[in-house]
């Protein structure tokens, strides 16, 4: 028998604690044992709550219980959720979180001290809900050298660029519905100006390259700017615009992680990924692409990343090594954004301009020497890769031919 503390009773907190009486039975015969999900650690007061015996105010309570063999932390926030993660791996106490930003700031930390006490910090929550990607990246995958990882890595903006793009929502009512499902953050702007796919794909790039990637080190543009025009256009050619959290490793070793929104081609399967659901693209050199896609937030399917957690956790007594990465004492291995190489996606102010676009275009290529195509419609254009100085160089050649630009960003690299 071992015994379960869930702290925090918001939304995955509370989802955590129903799935598992829920599914009790299975979940116990896949972890092997009884499990008792002793305490709740919340604040607040839930008289009429089923499971109003359970509550505790004071971390202290559960630390005092020796039975107590895994944690989950669903509460949010770095503090006091990293206080209570550490006392509890200092008792030998594995832990569980789905909360990426304490990952995303302190993961360095929390694993040398999981290691330090023979215990385990599980975090499969954190990044991309439902969706197996940690597991399956430091164990399924570890055979590769890991190149790129692109992913759709935050529900709440993916649901909202899809009800804009097929409903004609505005970006206001869709940000509403977003929250009202229990899809968006406390704080919807860390959803809608990047920064929850920002940490995200800081826990993917430091565990694929095992040296810890702080938020700070991540250029991330959230899709506030974003317009029905943008979606619209992107549409006309073949793509469709999402938010991308991305790493890269650069020839030079170097890994550049970024956040961007980016017209995504339609024979990509992330154009194709929508409403809530994530997807990360694993690129490898064994395996070619890998995707993993499924339900990026919401209560159940985050639970049930919790849970598993919770299971793999009552299962092994000893640390997981694979799953670790340490703090390299600076982010020097990181590249500046300014080193991708990409298309754009160009939309103009003005409609009827496809002759001088394409027209532009074929001289601009013609003295780069650039092999290529871009195609054009009347208001937009995606251009082939191209480095910074020649992305400047082409939107100056274009705009010197008279053309306004609305708004541009990068495409999705191949
Ligand atoms: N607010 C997050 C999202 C929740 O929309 O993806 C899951 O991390």
């Amino acid at each position: 028998m071992k015994k379960i503390a869930v702290l925090g009773f918001g939304t995955v907190g509370s989802g955590v604690v129903e799935l598992f009486f829920k599914n009790q039975q299975k979940i116990e015969q896949k972890a092997g044992q009884p499990l008792d999900l002793a305490y709740i650690l919340d604040l607040r007061d839930f008289p009429d709550s089923p499971y109003a015996g359970k509550f505790v105010k004071s971390i202290d309570n559960i630390l005092a219980d020796p039975e107590v063999s895994v944690v989950a932390e669903c509460m949010g926030g770095v503090e006091p959720a990293f206080t209570y993660l550490m006392q509890c791996l200092e008792k030998g106490i594995s832990v569980t979180t789905s909360n990426k930003e304490l990952i995303a700031k302190k993961g360095a930390e929390l694993l040398a001290n999981a290691k330090a006490h023979s215990c385990n910090c599980f975090f499969e929550a954190s990044v991309g809900g439902a969706i197996p990607i940690i597991r399956p990246l430091h164990r399924c995958l570890a055979a590769n050298e890991i190149t790129d990882i692109y992913g759709i890595l935050n529900g709440t903006t993916n649901f909202i660029l899809n009800k804009m793009l097929t409903d004609h929502m505005s970006f206001e009512d869709a940000l509403k519905m977003a929250q009202e499902l229990g899809y968006a953050e406390r704080d919807p702007s860390a959803d809608v100006d990047g920064h929850d796919a920002c940490r995200k794909i800081c826990i993917l790039s430091s565990l694929a390259f095992g040296s810890h990637v702080y938020p700070e080190s991540v250029p991330t543009t959230g899709i506030r700017e974003i317009s029905l025009e943008d979606a619209a256009e992107a549409d006309k050619l073949d793509g469709a615009v999402k938010l991308i959290a991305f790493v890269k490793q650069l020839e030079n070793e170097k890994i550049l992680p970024a956040v961007m929104p980016m017209f995504v081609p339609h024979d990509n399967m992330l154009s194709r990924v929508d409403d809530v659901f994530n997807c990360v693209e694993v690129c490898g050199d064994a395996i070619d692409k890998a995707y993993f896609c499924g339900r990026g937030a919401g209560k159940f399917p985050t639970a049930s990343a919790v849970m598993g957690d919770i299971i793999e956790a009552a299962k092994h007594d000893k640390t997981v090594f694979s799953q670790d990465w340490t703090d390299a004492g600076n982010q020097d291995f990181i590249a500046p954004v300014s080193e991708l190489v990409c298309g754009m996606f160009i939309r103009f102010e003005q409609a009827g301009s496809s002759k001088t676009i394409s027209e532009t275009a074929a001289a601009f290529c013609a003295k780069e020497a650039i092999n290529g195509t871009i195609s054009a419609s009347d208001k937009a254009c995606v251009t082939m890769p191209l480095n910074a100085v020649q992305r400047d160089e082409l939107l100056d050649a274009l705009r010197g031919a008279g053309l306004k630009i609305a708004h541009w960003m990068p495409v999705l690299p191949a």
